[in-house]
């Protein structure tokens, strides 16, 4: 069976049937959580620390659910409606945009404290359109260009994607080089047909590490152990503290949230901020309401006790 990126454009290929499709299938939640574990691993971040994490190509929300679990905030893009539409059904805690990431991302400096993405960086690899700036290397540059400087320093932000050849991992990562990135490509399993699983793993700075992360090692029939590997760390977190310790506390989220009940809508330039009225969940067009950007999102970004956002009524 040919891949997803080879038979249509995301938006198309994840329409209302294929996202229910996708969310539902047992087998998927199952794979797309152990890799999002995984690149939390990958991810480093320091425990018992409240971090503020950017979901790319987040979908109907698989792997922002494990963020969420975790206990980060988070973010999440995609560019397939109906994938973000499930999501909303299902009542993720993440705050949701409808974006292509090939587009860039408008996000202020140094805003995320890290950045995942969960089978999605090989949809990059295929054009959108016969234009030149629509080719792979263009929409990569753009992509890389603006997380680079989404993410604050030192951060990381870890990708497992399936490139088809090695000239895709080279192209990748040379873009990502030139965007100030550093860091490498990590192959779990790399000797298994089956669990085989390409992680990039991209630097700001140091990283927040100095050391380089190993890929797994085992054949097969040990993958079934590293599935153990992650339950048991579930079952950690549910018998320990079960959210991680909020530091920024309350008020901090409540700020997050009043933000985060006005969203643009379909006639707003750039993208669609899909959101929720808290209480009811429902999406409402408050296109009366237009929150400038990017100045809105920097202040919902940057938190705190900072600025308000920049919200006119016209
Ligand atoms: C296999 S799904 C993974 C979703 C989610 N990360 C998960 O773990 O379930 C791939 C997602 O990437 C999204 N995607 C593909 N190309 C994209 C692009 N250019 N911009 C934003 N999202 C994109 C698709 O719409 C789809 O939701």
């Amino acid at each position: 069976m040919s891949r997803p990126e080879l038979v249509a454009p995301p938006e198309i290929y994840y329409g209302d049937t294929e996202a229910t499709k996708y969310t539902n299938n047992s087998r998927i939640q199952q794979i797309q959580a152990d890799m999002t574990y995984r690149a939390l691993e990958l991810l480093n971040l320091p425990p018992e620390e409240p971090a503020f994490l950017l979901d790319i190509g987040c979908g109907s929300g698989l792997s922002g659910e494990i963020l969420t679990e975790e206990g980060y905030e988070w973010v999440g893009m995609d560019v397939a409606p109906s994938m973000l539409e499930v999501a909303l059904e299902r009542e993720v805690e993440g705050d949701l945009f409808l974006q292509d990431i090939g587009q860039g991302m408008g996000f202020r400096p140094g805003s995320f404290d890290g950045a995942i993405s969960i089978s999605v960086l090989q949809w990059l690899l295929n054009a959108e359109t016969s234009h030149p700036t629509s080719s792979p290397p263009h929409r990569l540059t753009r992509f890389f260009t603006t997380l680079h400087s989404a993410l604050r320093n030192p951060s990381r932000a870890i990708f497992q994607f399936y490139p088809t050849s090695d000239d895709q991992i080279q192209l990748i990562t040379s873009i990502a080089q030139k965007a100030g990135f550093g860091g490498g490509v990590v192959v779990d399993y790399p000797n298994s047909k089956k669990a085989r699983k390409v992680f990039l793993c991209l630097y700001v700075g140091s990283g927040g590490g100095q050391q380089a992360p190993k890929g797994l090692e085992g054949e097969e029939q040990e993958v079934d152990e590293s599935r153990a590997r992650f339950e048991s760390r579930r079952e950690r977190v549910k018998k320990g503290d079960k959210k991680r310790k909020q530091i920024k506390g309350k008020e901090w989220t409540l700020r997050k949230k009043e933000v985060c009940t006005t969203y643009w809508c379909a006639n707003c330039p750039r993208l669609t901020f899909y959101s929720v009225v808290s209480s009811t969940r429902e999406r409402k067009c408050t296109s009366r309401l237009k929150i400038h950007w990017p100045q809105a999102q920097s202040s919902f970004l940057r938190t705190g006790s900072r600025a308000k956002p920049f919200i006119k009524l016209v």
